[in-house]
């Protein structure tokens, strides 16, 4: 894809890009809505009409009735499952069409597929049930659908497991094998109960009885931004600030969490900034907008990143400026927005629509 954002809008101050973005957002009324993920810099947080982690948008994508110009302020995967959950005649913008997901984009459909294929020796799918992040690209979810499977976010991932195993044997989990892992670990599997697929070997790289023995098959993919953090991070917090309470969100490994005093999903770690007393020390492992904004919110509390030694900012999230956000709002009409081809919708529905169910 290629995308430049035109001249007039890369050299406007931020000062009049406010203003602009403010004086459309005002002509278009309950026309627009602007959903905003809580990854997004403060400046474009400040323009969203919702914000929230990728669930919670969803949900509030797929109850919207007025608004028929959807900006999502976020990555391409969200925008897309925001068009799947909205009505044909609702259309969604992504605010900076580049912003994609590498994590989404190391499950390719075709090694799927192979993997998929792999597996009807050991049963296939009368004994897998796919389970898949939301953080995929819609022929991922659609596979997921039509194999009776759904979509889990870091919200709902352990419940997404209990749905599973309710029904069938065992899980094929795409594409994080960090949150594949914790939450098979939170549901008490043992090691050898969980394994790794590697999607560039034969067979993942399993021997038949590894595949046998495995409850969970995790997809050999990761997020680059939250595997940043190391156990030698939450030692040395613990040693700098031995009263801070630690918490991490489930993209972090399995070490990590372990160590931390919770693990949970953004909007976890943003409930329990808020409700933890005045005077606390929080230091988190996620996102640094994320982190950089609860300490602005919360200035009665220390909110720190679990270590300085690292950046963790999405580069994908960090795409969106106010800039983007600026023409997004002013041109939609000359913009192609983000939409999932007829073929896949049905599947991609079913699976996101089983999301929504199970919490
Ligand atoms: P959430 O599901 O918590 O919004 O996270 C999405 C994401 O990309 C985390 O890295
Ligand atoms: Fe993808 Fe990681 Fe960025 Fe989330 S933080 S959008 S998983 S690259």
């Amino acid at each position: 894809m290629f995308f430049v954002l035109p001249k007039e809008y890369r050299e406007a101050s931020l000062e009049e890009l406010r203003e602009r973005v403010g004086a459309a957002k005002a002509k278009l009324g309950r026309r627009l809505c602007i959903l905003t993920h809580h990854y997004q810099r403060m400046e474009v947080v400040a323009f969203g009409d919702h914000l929230g982690d990728s669930y919670g948008l969803s949900k509030i994508a797929a109850v919207q009735e007025e608004a028929d110009i959807i900006i999502f302020c976020g990555v391409h995967f969200m925008a897309e499952a925001a068009d799947i959950l909205t009505a044909r005649h609702q259309k969604v913008y992504l605010s900076n069409p580049l912003a994609g997901c590498p994590m989404a984009d190391m499950a390719d459909m075709a090694d799927v597929t192979r993997a998929w294929d792999s597996l009807k020796r050991f049963g296939g799918e009368k004994t897998f049930m796919p389970i898949s992040y939301m953080n995929t690209a819609a022929d991922l979810k659609a596979f997921t659908g039509k194999f009776g499977g759904l979509i889990c976010t870091s919200s709902n991932a352990d419940a997404a497991l209990r749905y599973a195993f309710e029904r069938k044997e065992k899980v094929f989990f795409c594409p994080d094998r960090n949150l594949g892992q914790n939450a098979g670990i939170k549901m008490g599997l043992k090691p050898h109960e969980m394994a790794l697929w590697d999607f560039s070997r034969e067979q993942g790289g399993l021997t038949d009885e590894e595949i046998e023995r495995a409850k969970i098959i995790v997809w050999k993919g990761h997020c680059h931004v939250h595997t940043n953090f190391t156990v030698q991070h939450v030692d040395a917090m613990r040693e700098k600030h031995p009263n801070a309470q630690i918490i991490v969100h489930p993209e972090c490994i399995p070490e990590v969490v372990a160590k931390a005093d919770t693990a949970g999903s953004t909007s976890l770690i943003v409930k329990y900034c808020a409700d933890a007393p005045s005077g606390s020390t929080i230091a988190i492992g996620t996102e640094l907008n994320l982190i950089d904004r609860l300490a602005h919110d919360h200035p009665d509390k220390t909110i720190l990143p679990l270590s300085e030694a690292v950046c963790p900012v999405c580069p994908n999230m960090y795409r969106t400026t106010l800039n983007c956000l600026a023409y997004c709002v002013e041109k939609f009409a000359d913009i192609e927005p983000i939409s999932v081809s007829d073929e896949l919708r049905s599947d991609v529905h079913l699976s996101l629509q089983r999301m929504l169910e199970v919490q």
